[in-house]
């Protein structure tokens, strides 16, 4: 999600830092800044919004001689996208960059008991720096550690002790580095749950959160391994692993382009987004999930307690995740849901519930015809809350709350890991609200919390699952149509499976409720109709079965989505067992994914760019 680069060395910092978050801006960010560590002093840049922000603000600015130098790009987490909120954040002496969440910050921010200058959570590392070096000085007077002279035993030099102990206290997920006046020319660093590398070049030690900024700069690379502390100076480093004993890494080869260090390995953006749903979900639980319950801090019981309807509205991809939290909000809260596409429901003098709450959902926040549901929907006295990717975007400033979606730039113009991002994002509001409104069984519950814990690892993509469905794929290039074909929560992920087959392969495909086919669909039916069909263990495993068999009847060609063996199935693409709905739909999830993306593939098409296609539909 955010970027952090760093650079110690006798040559030009500003420019070498600019250029490395330039190659990290295809990630998207909304502020950026960087901190400058040079004989005379410590200088911080920051602006709100675009790099060229940052460059006018640095005007001529260059530092020469040695120098010390962090930078960040950030995408908003914790408080809005303003300079006060944006990286490097600092005191006087220290400034640090922080990619991830540090989930125990209101506890440390309390105990520190300084004022802050932002809302971050990130900004307590320093502080707890600059505490723990203070009481370092009183225990040892006068000791001031210059980059010659230093020390890199964390028992001696007490800038590293001060950092140790800083990284003692935090829980959650991290990339740092941070920089003192106290220790000039050195680095301190350290990784948990966010990347971090480095590489050596020429001109000094170079620092970044991924490939990109360190291509054609070193030509070898670092990748610190989580658990990984230290500190680095122009000519190596210090590196201490989780125990605190000193640790080893063996350098990596770089890859040849930035452009293929953006794409980190995969053929596509769409591949790599794919891939990191993963890392995107953890994020996303970060902080919300503790022993027994769910914690949404944008939300309040106060707040939810007089509403006593939903309205849910959005456009494609985001309209499906909206209808799959339609089925989790009656569930799993029992408030009646209702769902919305925002072009029909404007013009349709909607009657609204007053004591409802109209909930958008959107990547982008700019889809045009959401806008304008949500202030129609305001303009008639409702609550409103924004499901959304980008803070500050115009459907996020017209909703009186916001839950950010925390997927990070999405680069693929179809839909991948921001459709994962709503889908856990509204299973966590309906287990919220359900909580607040004490419907749900303490058995019930406790199953959802669990669930939620194993979802990071239903999707990380099986090599074996991957490799069926590129295999698989040459047979389905040709045909009348496509048919996904679901019941319950897997109605709405027939439409989304659906969806993305069409935008990338440019094949005509259906979502379909597999209970609705024989009511007219199952008429197309012959071999070269393919129908996909996602039978879920968990959810009407029965029902699917039959309406499946109405088809194979009529001679369609079946693919079978499903935990075991199907004897009807033309094709099956296995699946693990877990007995939960929400788990075989994440599961399920990456194979519809896959498999569109490695038909589009063998067809030629870009699947980052389809025809037709724009990321965000800012018209009507
Ligand atoms: C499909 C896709 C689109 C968007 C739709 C709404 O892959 O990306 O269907 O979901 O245009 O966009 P947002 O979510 O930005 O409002």
């Amino acid at each position: 999600m955010c970027g952090i680069v760093g650079y110690i060395g006798n040559q030009p910092a500003v420019v070498r830092l600019f250029n490395g978050l330039r190659e990290l801006e295809y990630r998207g960010y909304d502020s950026a800044g960087l901190a400058v560590l040079q004989p005379d002093g410590l200088r911080c840049f920051k602006t709100v919004g675009k790099l060229d922000n940052l460059a006018t603000k640095l005007g001529d600015y260059e530092s020469s001689g040695p120098v010390t130098a962090i930078g960040h790009t950030r995408w908003a987490t914790h408080g809005k996208p303003t300079e006060a909120n944006a990286h490097p954040h600092g005191l006087t002496h220290s400034q640090v960059v922080h990619n991830g969440i540090i989930e125990n910050y209101v506890a440390l921010r309390e105990a520190v008991e300084t004022p802050f200058l932002s809302q971050t959570d990130s900004e307590v590392i320093v502080h707890l720096f600059e505490r723990h070096l203070a009481a370092q000085a009183e225990s040892t007077p006068n000791q001031r550690v210059e980059s010659s002279s230093a020390t890199d035993d964390p028992a001696i030099d007490p800038a590293l002790a001060a950092f140790r102990a800083t990284l003692d206290t935090l829980h959650g997920a991290y990339a740092i580095l941070l920089i003192s006046e106290t220790a000039p020319g050195r680095i301190f660093f350290a990784r948990k749950g966010s990347p971090l590398q480095l590489g050596f070049a020429e001109d000094g030690c170079h620092f970044a959160s991924s490939d990109a900024p360190l291509v054609g700069v070193c030509s070898q690379t670092l990748y610190l391994e989580d658990g990984h502390w230290g500190v680095a100076t122009p000519e190596g480093l210090t590196l201490f692993g989780a125990d605190g004993s000193p640790a080893v890494l063996a350098p990596k080869p770089l890859p040849a382009s930035s452009l293929a260090a953006r794409k980190e390995g995969y053929r596509y953006f769409m591949e790599k987004e794919i891939y990191e749903q993963p890392r995107v979900l953890a994020d996303i639980l970060t902080g919300r999930l503790s022993k027994q319950a769910v914690l949404l801090d944008e939300l309040d019981a106060d707040w939810l307690r007089p509403i006593a309807s939903v309205t849910l509205c959005a456009c494609g991809t985001s309209y499906h995740a909206a209808l799959t939290g339609s089925y989790l909000l009656e569930r799993l809260a029992r408030v009646p849901a209702r769902v919305e596409i925002a072009s029909e429901f404007r013009y349709r003098e909607p009657v609204l519930d007053p004591n409802g709450l109209f909930v958008v959902i959107s990547q982008s926040g700019e889809t045009a015809d959401t806008l304008e549901a949500i202030k129609l929907a305001k303009a008639q006295g409702l609550s409103t809350l924004a499901l959304c990717n980008v803070d500050n975007s115009s459907i996020v400033r017209e909703a009186e709350r916001t839950l950010l979606l925390r997927a990070g730039i999405e680069k693929g113009v179809a839909s991948t890991k921001a459709f994962s991002a709503q889908v856990l994002t509204l299973w966590l509001l309906a287990l919220y609200w359900g909580q607040e409104r004490a419907v749900l069984s303490g058995e019930r519950h406790a199953r959802e919390l669990s669930a939620l814990r194993a979802v990071l690892n239903v999707m990380q993509v099986q090599p074996r699952v991957h490799e069926r469905l590129h295999r698989l794929s040459k047979r389905y290039l040709h045909g009348h149509g496509f048919f996904f074909i679901g019941r319950d929560l897997f109605y709405p992920l027939a439409l989304e499976g659906a969806l993305k087959l069409k935008e990338i392969s440019y094949l005509h495909a259906e979502g379909y409720p597999a209970g609705e086919m024989k009511h007219g669909p199952i008429a197309l039916a012959d071999a070269e109709l393919f129908t996909i069909a996602l039978m879920a263990r968990s959810t009407l495993y029965e029902k699917v079965k039959s309406n499946v068999e109405e088809l194979s009847a009529r001679d369609a060609t079946i693919i079978a989505i499903t935990t075991e063996y199907f004897e009807l199935a033309d094709d099956i693409i296995q699946i693990r067992s877990y007995g939960h709905p929400m788990l075989e739909f994440f599961e399920m999830l990456v194979v519809v994914q896959l498999l569109a993306m490695e038909i589009a593939i063998r067809l030629g098409n870009d699947v980052d760019m389809p025809r037709n296609l724009a990321k965000s539909v800012t018209v009507e």
